[in-house]
Formats: structure tokens, sequence, C-alpha cells
């Protein structure tokens, strides 16, 4: 027995191969492109672990992908690989294409071709988890309901719609082929092995350093904060029990506006590590100008997943940012290791002429 997950060197792909390994003896096949955000330090702990087959790859290399299901023979795809960050979509949507689109369309086409050709009962056991977020819902106003999963979809930057035209793939190879996929729409996930570019991260490392906290805007957009750990047992559950075809959306209840998740951030790490001047980490909060076209709102209504499976999450919001903070002050080789040149022209361009 065996499952095929890709992008597992990314931030949440890592946390859920971690995971896994650490709760199965079943072999994982992990495809990954080590794109600037795949990161095999994460997975260091694997080197000598015989279930943990680490492959180099696009998933729309569909020789490769072909070659993959044939040797190995999964009984179930995860797919994590994806390009993740809207700044980079807005300056750059090219690869969100490629990866997102094209890239899902591959793997399915290909996973279709193998899963068509399985014996009986390995036919009807195969399952297809593609992963996705709930971005591809758009903003929502600060008096409306969290999305449910029959919210209609109007994604609003170039990666949200990738997104949204990936589920609408992974939707259609269901319904005209049969092919047995389950997709989830998560939150904002945060927690161990987060690449520096988003929110939490950056601002941890940023504030270490002595750097502005960068806010878009008023700092009042809403996230609903998901610590990545519950992000993977959620995933875990649905491939275990999700109903064929069904989306799932995954969330924390954390709704909180941006300029709170930094002050409390700061407050934690005042406390944690104080700085030698006695000043808070909060005097360096720094408004720069808004993202454009940025999403309002994002909240989760995750009772279709607790209903039908079970599941929910076991961190708070406060629970889940005090070990984050933790994590990223004990782990600053891996900090150091990400932080390559490559990490350093995003942040000079992305920031260039904030204070
Ligand atoms: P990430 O950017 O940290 O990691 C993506 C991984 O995919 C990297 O390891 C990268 O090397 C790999 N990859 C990129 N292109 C590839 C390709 N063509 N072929 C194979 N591998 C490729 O992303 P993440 O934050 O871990 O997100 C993982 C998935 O979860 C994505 O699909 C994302 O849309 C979704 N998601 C993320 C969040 C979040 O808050 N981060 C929330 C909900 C859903
Ligand atoms: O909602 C799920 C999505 O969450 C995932 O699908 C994406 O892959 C993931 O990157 C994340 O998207 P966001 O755009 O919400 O995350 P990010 O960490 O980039 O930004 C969080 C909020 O913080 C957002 O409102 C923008 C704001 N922000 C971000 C950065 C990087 C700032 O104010 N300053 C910053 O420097």
């Amino acid at each position: 027995m065996s499952i095929l997950v890709t992008g597992g060197a990314g931030f949440i792909g890592s946390n859920f191969v971690l995971d896994w390994l650490a709760q199965s003896d079943e072999t994982l096949i992990n495809l990954d492109a080590l794109t600037y955000a795949g990161n095999l330090d994460t997975l260091k702990s694997l080197q000598n672990n015989p279930n943990h087959i680490f492959v180099q790859g696009d998933i729309g290399d569909a020789p490769l992908i072909s070659q993959l299901l044939t040797q190995y023979q999964p009984r179930a795809v995860v797919n994590f690989a994806a390009e993740s960050h809207v700044d980079r979509s807005i300056h750059g949507p090219t690869d969100f294409i490629q990866t997102n689109i094209v890239g899902t369309f591959q793997l399915l086409e290909n996973t279709r071709r193998y899963w068509e050709a399985l014996p009986t009962e390995q036919k009807s056991a195969f399952r297809l988890l593609h992963v996705s977020t709930d971005e591809v819902y758009g903003s929502l106003a600060n008096d409306a309901a969290p999305f449910t999963e029959q919210h209609p979809y109007e994604p609003n930057s170039p990666y949200s719609a990738s997104k949204a035209a990936s589920d609408h793939l992974v939707r259609a190879w269901h319904h005209t082929y049969g092919l047995p996929v389950l997709t989830t729409n998560c939150s904002n996930n945060y927690g161990p092995y987060h690449f520096p570019e988003k929110l939490i991260p950056l601002v941890i490392l940023n504030a270490l350093a002595g750097k502005p906290l960068p806010i878009y805007g008023d700092g009042l957009q809403i996230r609903d904060w998901l610590y990545v750990k519950d992000h993977c047992s959620a995933i875990r559950r649905v491939l275990a029990a999700g109903r064929l075809g069904e989306t799932y959306n995954i969330g924390g209840w954390n709704e909180k506006p941006n300029i709170e998740v930094v002050q409390t951030i700061c407050s934690i790490l005042d406390e944690l590590k104080p700085k030698a001047d006695g000043s808070s980490y909060a005097a360096q909060i720094s408004y720069i100008t808004d993202r454009p076209g940025h999403d309002r709102r994002y909240a989760i209504d995750a009772r279709k997943i607790e209903r039908e499976l079970g599941w929910k999450p076991d961190e708070t919001f406060s629970s889940g940012i005090r070990k984050t903070i933790l994590w990223y002050l004990e782990n600053q080789a891996w900090v150091a290791n990400v932080s390559s040149g490559a990490y350093r022209d995003w942040v000079n361009k992305q920031y260039a002429g904030t204070p």
C-alpha cells in the first residue's frame, strides 16, 4: 500500500508528510518540483526512513506522473502542489496558470488513466484528494455569514482564480469520468515550516531582526486562522471517510483582523524574547500600500466536516500562535536556510520603498 503526495516539500505538504509517516507504515511517494517554496531541509528527519520516497518533479510532467503511478500503484493521490502566494501571483501570474491549472489537469488526466485500468477492488478504493483554499469564494462583507460549501465561486486574485479553475477541473473529472475525487477548501494556515513570505512568519522574523512589520492598507482585513496540524488531520479524515465527489470546508473558527494577529505576535515576543531597550516589538509596526484587489474578509463555516466526519480543530489561535512563535525561536537554522538569496530578492521587490 502506498500514497502519492504532491507538493510535500512545501509548508502544508511537509507537515502532512511528517505527520503521516509518524502515524503510518504505508509508503509515501513525495513528488515536489522544489520551487523556491519547496525545501528538503524540512524533510531531513526522514532521510533514513524507507517509507519516504522523494522524487523531484513537476505535476505537469505527464510521463513522470504516469511512470510513478505504474511503478508504485498508490491507493490515493493527495495534491498539495501549487503556487500559493497571492502577492507573487499579482507580480507574475504565469507560474500560477501553469502549475495550478495545467499541472492539475495533467495530474487528473494521468491519474484517470491509471485508475481506469485498476482491478475492480483497487478501483473502488482509490481516491484523489485535491487541496484547495477558501479564497475561491471571494471576499465577504463583515456582517455576512461564513462560506459554506454552497457559496458561489468569486475568485479575485490570479492565485485564487487559478485555484478555482483547478477545483472546477477536479469536479468535472468526477462528473464526466467518475474519477473518485474529494476536494477540501481551507482557510489560512500557520505553524512550523511556513515560508516567511506569508504574514505570520514574516512578522515573527522581521520583529526579531528589528525590521518594520508591514501591514497592508488599514490592517482590518480578516482571515480565519487554522493551525497547520489541524489542517493535516482534517485532510486525513476526508481521505479516509469523505463522500466521493464532495467538497469539505476546513477552518479554525478563528477570525482575526490582520492588525490583531500582528499585535498578538508582538506581545508574545515581548514576553518570550524581550528587546534589550525595553520597547515593544509593536513599535516596529508599519502601515504600507495595500495589496491590489485585497480581499476584505474570509470566514469558513466548518460544520459539514464536523457533522459528517466528526472533525474539529485541536488548537485555538492563542495556543497555536504561541507554539508557532516558539518553533521559530527554536529553529533559526531552518530560517537561515530558507532565507536565501532568492528570498531576499523577493523581499526587496515586494517591500521596496517602504520604511
Ligand atoms: P507552498 O507554496 O508552501 O508549497 C507548495 C509546494 O508545491 C512547494 O514545495 C513547491 O515546490 C511545490 N510545487 C510548486 N509547483 C509544483 C509543480 N509544478 N509540481 C510539483 N510541485 C510543485 O504552499 P502551501 O502553503 O503548503 O499550500 C499547499 C496547498 O494548500 C496549495 O494547493 C494551496 O493552494 C493550499 N492552501 C494553502 C493554504 C495556506 O494558508 N497556506 C490554505 C488553504 C489551502
Ligand atoms: O485563505 C487561504 C489562503 O491563505 C491560501 O490559499 C494562500 O495560499 C495563503 O497564502 C493565504 O493567503 P493570504 O493572502 O490570506 O495570506 P498572506 O499571509 O499572504 O496574507 C495574510 C493577510 O495579511 C492578508 O490580508 C494580507 C496581509 N499581509 C500580508 C503580508 C505578506 C500584510 O498586511 N502584510 C504582509 O506583508
